[in-house]
């Protein structure tokens, strides 16, 4: 397998067909989307691998699938995007995450996190990377702290605006140095 990342125990990689049936799952899964304002219709699935896929051609990073070495089990994805909408924190690159249920609990978002943080500087020439979340989603605050960034604020994301779950996301960020 062509893994872009590695760490002790999990690949991170550019999407392949067949992840796309695993993800759809994912996406109807009401946990995994808990803090999002919708469940992913199966189309909404796969154009978003597809959006990842052209990001990864152009900037040659995306959220990576991440693959258990072990089995080559696709568990979700880690990884980076460039964030264009409106804010006074964007544009920036963003880190972020989503595992499968059955992948919850195991330090493997962390590992997978940390490896991209690393990378995200020594090998894609980052100079910062930043990380929202909504301020009710502690699993992934919980992240962005175990990865050594730091909390800077709380932004309103445009597109969830009118949604009272979501009003407040925090922002949290990472430099080089
Ligand atoms: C956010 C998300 C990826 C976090 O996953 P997670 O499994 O809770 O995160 P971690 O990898 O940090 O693992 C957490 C626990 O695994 C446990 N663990 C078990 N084995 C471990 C190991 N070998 N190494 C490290 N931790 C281990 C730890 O106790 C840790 O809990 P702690 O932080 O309380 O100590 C997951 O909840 C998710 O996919 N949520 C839905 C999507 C989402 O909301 N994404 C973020 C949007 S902003």
């Amino acid at each position: 397998m062509d893994y872009i990342i590695t760490s002790k125990r999990l690949g991170l990689r550019n999407w392949s067909p067949s992840d796309i049936a695993p993800f759809i799952e994912m996406g109807k899964d009401e946990a995994v989307m808990q803090h999002f304002p919708k469940l992913l219709s199966e189309e909404e699935s796969k154009d978003l691998i597809k959006r990842l896929q052209l990001h990864f051609e152009k900037h040659g990073y995306c959220y990576f699938a991440v693959d258990l070495l072990e089995t080559s089990e696709f568990i979700g994805f880690t990884g980076l995007v460039n964030q264009t909408w409106e804010s006074e924190y964007t544009p920036a690159v963003d880190i972020g995450w989503r595992l499968k249920r059955a992948a919850w609990g195991k330090g493997y978002a962390t590992e997978a996190a940390k490896a991209c943080l690393d990378a995200a500087f020594t090998k894609f020439g980052l100079e910062e990377v930043v990380a929202f979340a909504t301020d009710t989603n502690f699993a992934s605050e919980n992240v962005m702290k175990k990865i050594g960034m730091k909390f800077i604020g709380t932004v309103q994301h445009p597109s969830i605006v009118d949604d009272n779950r979501f009003k407040h996301c925090v922002v949290y960020r990472a430099t080089k140095s």
